[in-house]
């Protein structure tokens, strides 16, 4: 395919959006003020806004490989302290996908380059949840597993963040959400993780506040 595809798709939609509302490029043009931060896969199969029938404006969006969030990636870091300082978003939704090229390579023993350190936290998520994994014997399933379990130990990495907790203290917000894309089916499914009780039970270690001083009420609010 050639580029010259992609401006003739773009003249016919600034068509359509027109013929829609003749301001609403002007509109676009004033601000962003989403409520949701998607964090998602790099997967060209897995498009943020499509899959969840938003339009541009509603929702600030972070793609990587295999939708993982990592203390020391700059980036990611940078997306969720805009998206929860300045926009103030009420939900953060970390969605994987089955049949994950990122997920399937840390579940083989391959050199990959580049690409090892970044798969390494995948691996790391495969050590966790080593017994559970392993006791399922069926290649696929496994597979679907481990997609599940990286949505969930990336929703604890989020919880770990000084500025998330920060504004759990203040406002109660955001909200976490654990999704998986499954796109033989098309089906966006939620995971229905208890981010407040996954917190509670690691509290301890990852709070930072100091012990002493607890807020009953950021318990509640995950
Ligand atoms: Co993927």
């Amino acid at each position: 395919m050639d580029t010259s595809r992609i401006f003739e798709n773009n003249k016919r939609w600034i068509a359509e959006r027109l013929a829609l509302d003749p301001d609403y490029f002007k509109k676009l043009a004033e601000g962003q003020s989403p409520e949701f931060l998607y964090i998602g896969c790099s997967d060209s199969r897995v498009s943020a806004e499509e899959l969840m029938g938003l339009q541009p404006g509603e929702v600030f969006v972070h793609r990587n490989i295999a939708n993982q969030v990592v203390a020391t990636d700059n980036n990611i870091n940078s997306v969720i302290q805009f998206a929860v300082e300045r926009l103030r978003v009420k939900h953060i939704i970390v969605c994987g996908h089955y049949e994950c090229g990122g997920v399937r390579a840390a579940m083989t023993q391959s050199d990959m380059g580049q690409l090892n350190s970044w798969l390494q936290n995948l691996r790391d998520v495969y050590r966790l949840h080593r017994h559970e994994l392993n006791d399922i014997k069926d290649d696929r399933k496994r597979y679907d597993r481990l997609v599940e379990l990286n949505v969930l130990e990336q929703c604890m990495n989020i919880i770990k963040i000084d500025h998330v907790q920060r504004s759990w203290s203040k406002s109660g917000y955001p909200k976490l959400y654990g999704w998986v894309f499954d796109l033989r089916t098309g089906r966006l499914i939620d995971l229905q993780l208890d981010m407040g009780k996954e917190f509670r039970e690691v509290r301890a270690i990852y709070d930072l506040k100091p012990l002493n001083k607890p807020d009953q009420d950021q318990e509640r609010r995950i």
